[in-house]
């Protein structure tokens, strides 16, 4: 097909990263959901919908285009006008990777419009090289569970199938947290003591989930490279740190850079009323609100599809809205 006949629509999910021990290193995808759609045009418009896009630029510094760009760069051709629409439930700055959603989700679309010339593996190398860090786009990209490291030139990774156990309620703090502030605030050197600490937990963690010993994700999913730095930026934290596995939790952790906090739970378990309890009660002595929501692993990561005419009858946001899988 032609290259500027093509029109293509992306979903993406939201991800949590490190999982409390695997810093820069784990991530998990989740079921909440951004959508790009892009083709090439005459003239560059960009379209936003939802809460989540207020401030996000229309022009050619949208970070989707940019991203594109870079697509179409790689791949040796010059798309400069692109007609792109975007709808996400992924809060923004809150440690549900919705960066790396945009970034993953507009590799995919540029790549998709351009026929696929960019392997899964290239879009994970250019994603990683933009986040800095290989967490939040590989899961975003591959879905489930990623096991991955970037050692600043070549990003490798694991992709694990999440046990169907596991659930995740996340309590989202109505205030925001860049990651730029949460990496800010970590010292640049730590202990043998601390590595050692940390390589042993997230070693045990990824084994636990991998074998489903959910009894131990309490045990293992423990952290001294980033959460006791991060705890005062997040009131509350340390205490749900401390005590979420009393209230029906396996094990918790602070969603990437935070402030978001994640729960992992047992489908099965019969205290969720405990723990969201537990959870909202803490944060509100604090002072914060929050949003609770019970989510599930993504398993597909990233899906791109080729519009049919009959398709694109029906805009982003019907889409979106109708509930129909992209
Ligand atoms: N691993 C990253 C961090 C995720 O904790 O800073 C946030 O982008």
């Amino acid at each position: 097909m032609d290259n500027t006949k093509r029109k293509v629509r992306v979903k993406v999910p939201a991800s949590t990263a490190n999982l409390g021990p695997g810093f820069d290193t784990l991530g998990m995808a989740l079921d909440l959901y951004a959508w790009i759609e892009m083709s090439i045009v005459e003239e560059t418009r960009i379209t936003l919908y939802g809460d989540q896009m207020n401030g996000v630029p229309t022009d050619k510094s949208n970070l989707v285009y940019e991203v594109a760009q870079m697509v179409f760069k790689r791949a040796g051709v010059s798309h400069p006008e692109l007609e792109i629409a975007m709808y996400s439930d992924i809060p923004l700055t809150r440690g549900l990777g919705s960066s790396a959603s945009a970034i993953v989700g507009a590799l995919a679309a540029a790549n998709g419009v351009i026929g696929s010339p960019l392997s899964d593996d290239e879009l994970f190398q250019m994603a990683t090289e933009l986040e800095q860090h290989p967490d939040n786009v590989g899961a975003s990209l591959f879905g489930g569970l990623v096991v991955a490291f970037w050692d600043g030139t070549r990003a490798e990774h694991i992709r694990v199938e999440p046990n169907p156990q596991l659930e995740v309620l996340v309590a989202i703090p109505h205030f925001q947290l860049s990651t730029e502030k949460a990496r800010g605030v970590l010292p640049r050197q730590q202990s043998l003591e601390n590595a050692v600490f940390n390589v042993g937990h997230s070693s045990v963690l990824v084994a636990a989930l991998c074998t489903g010993r959910l009894d131990m994700i309490a045990r293992a999913m423990k952290d001294a490279l980033h959460q006791p730095y991060r705890a005062p930026l997040v009131p509350g934290l340390a205490k749900i740190l401390a005590e979420a596995t009393n209230h029906g939790a396996l094990g918790v952790a602070l969603s990437g850079a935070g402030p978001t906090m994640l729960a992992l739970v047992d489908r099965s378990s019969t205290r969720k009323a405990e723990l969201e309890q537990f959870m909202l009660g803490t944060l509100r002595q604090e002072g914060i609100e929050a949003t609770l929501m019970w989510l599930n692993p993504d398993k597909p990561g990233v899906q791109v599809e080729t519009l049919t005419a009959e398709d694109e009858r029906c805009t982003l946001l019907e889409i979106v809205k109708g509930g129909v899988n992209a």
